[in-house]
């Protein structure tokens, strides 16, 4: 069986992520989601909530396992027992991160293969950053992200505003 670790942050989880564990599921027998510890961002959510909405938004797709991962992604890579790292590239700007990331982790340990898959033209320029910044400026941002995150968005949000006002 072969396996893909998608690691990333996915706070919150976009259409460019889904359109990624989809096209991911047409080369790899398992696509496993890995959510990641990332210290330097406030999370709009708890790694917790991130699982349970990603495996609400995949349960149409029996391929996809989702997990939640402490400390370096080779070692993710190992307890899975998965054959590469998949990442999403969107723009050229997405190239110099993704290019040494992907040679920091084969350094640390040369079997680690990066796979790069590019999303449909629509999503391309969809981020979780943007999408938090729209949805918090008050635009709607119900077009880039699949409809299982709208009301949990929606509500962070205005748990956001309330406690702001209080
Ligand atoms: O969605 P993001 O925030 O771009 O994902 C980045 C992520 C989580 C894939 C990256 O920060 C990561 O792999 N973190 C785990 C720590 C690690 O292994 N660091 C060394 C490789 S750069």
């Amino acid at each position: 069986m072969k396996t893909v670790l998608y690691p990333g942050s996915f706070d919150p989880f976009t259409n460019g992520h889904l359109d990624l564990v989809v096209r991911a599921g047409l080369l790899f027998d398992q696509v496993i989601v890995a959510i990641a510890v990332n210290s330097e961002k406030s999370p709009m959510f708890t790694m917790e909530e991130r699982r349970e909405q990603i495996e609400c938004c995949c349960r149409h797709l029996p391929h996809v396992r989702v997990v939640m991962f402490h400390g370096l992604l080779i070692d993710a890579l190992e307890r899975y027992q998965a054959h590469a790292v998949l990442r999403g590239l969107r723009a050229f700007s997405d190239f110099e991160y993704e290019l040494q990331m992907a040679l920091m982790n084969r350094s640390l340990r040369n079997t680690c293969e990066t796979i790069f898959m590019m999303p449909t033209q629509e999503n391309s320029f969809v981020s979780s950053r943007m999408v938090k910044e729209v949805a918090m400026l008050g635009a709607d941002f119900r077009a880039y992200v699949p409809p299982e995150m709208v009301a949990p968005i929606e509500a962070r949000i205005r748990a956001f505003r309330e406690a702001k006002h209080d």
